[in-house]
């Protein structure tokens, strides 16, 4: 149960291929243009719902909020904390819980008839627009729905444009959620010889994310490198096969997984797949798997 102090919404979102000829048509029905934004929403993980710190031109909060996933205008709940030092909280969570995905956007937002409408250019996935009808300033639930239904022919959104999900969740599906996974490994290398800590994260091709680092061992030819960890995960969790990687190590801005993890990869990707090179909020460098090991053996060449 979120508190007493939460408060309803009714919203739609839904991505814009034309976001100029959209602000033109909001501004044409009558929208107050309230200007640009830009926000950056850190989310971490929650036991129930969302949970993420939002940084903003205005005061920062951390918002608990549940929303149904769903295409149609939903209806989600909120509880919005003030937060004096934004820094010092997000250091304190990522350190207790790690951080999932950072949203990044810039944020137009118009007012029209008690709806809020966000013109929305979001970072690694494009533009969107989202229609919220704050109760009650857009009246009682059926009035919301209705001025949200009206918004939303008006701006000629249609059932192949809508979003079920948050950026975060499309962000989660993205590079950035493998990146920050191996990442989040890489802190827990155990590395005391080499201290050249490395992280690794595949992506299943159920989606889910498998991470490993690197493991050393006094042994040294014993010891075994972080994308042979993750692929590990990957087959203890029940997957054969996938569709991206990601490599990061402390002390090198791109790390090139060496031949023999090359090939470790390769048992389970094809030459398309993905490969990222780089810390989190760094720029990354994208390859593919056939780029890293062109000809390589494999198991065709195992066929009788
Ligand atoms: N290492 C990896 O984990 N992956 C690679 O692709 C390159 C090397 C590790 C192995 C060893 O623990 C340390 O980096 C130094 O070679």
């Amino acid at each position: 149960m979120l508190s007493a102090m939460a408060r309803v919404n009714v919203e739609l979102k839904a991505r814009d291929p034309t976001p100029e000829s959209t602000l033109a048509r909001c501004l044409a029905l009558g929208a107050a243009d309230q200007g640009v934004l830009a926000q950056r929403d850190t989310y971490f993980p929650a036991r129930r719902g969302r949970l993420k710190l939002r940084e903003a031109d205005e005061a920062p909060e951390l918002i608990a909020y549940r929303r149904p996933d769903s295409p149609d205008p939903a209806e989600s709940t909120y509880v919005l904390a003030p937060v004096s030092e934004p820094h010092a909280l997000a250091d304190a969570l990522d350190a207790a819980l790690g951080t999932v995905v950072v949203v990044s956007k810039r944020r137009r937002l118009l007012l029209w008839q008690g709806v809020r409408i966000h013109l929305d250019e979001v970072e690694g996935l494009g533009s969107f627009v989202e229609l919220e009808a704050v109760l009650p300033d857009a009246g009682d639930l059926a009035e919301a729905q209705a001025k949200l239904a009206r918004m939303r022919a008006e701006l000629g959104i249609d059932n192949g444009a809508l979003v079920s999900v948050g950026y975060a969740d499309l962000l989660m599906d993205g590079p950035q959620a493998l990146r920050r996974a191996a990442d989040a490994a890489m802190r827990n290398a155990y590395a005391p010889y080499s201290r050249f800590k490395v992280g690794a994260a595949v992506r299943g091709n159920s989606g889910a994310i498998y991470a490993g680092a690197n493991v050393e061992n006094a042994a040294y030819p014993q010891g075994q490198c972080a994308e042979a960890s993750a692929l590990g995960a990957l087959v203890a969790a029940g997957e054969s096969a996938i569709t991206a990687v990601a490599v990061v190590a402390e002390k090198l801005e791109v790390c090139p997984p060496c031949g023999g993890c090359r090939q470790r990869l390769a048992e389970f990707g094809g030459p398309e797949t993905a490969v990222y090179l780089g810390r989190p909020g760094g720029t990354a460098t994208e390859l593919t798997l056939g780029e890293l090991l062109p000809g390589s053996f494999g198991r065709e060449a195992l066929r009788e």
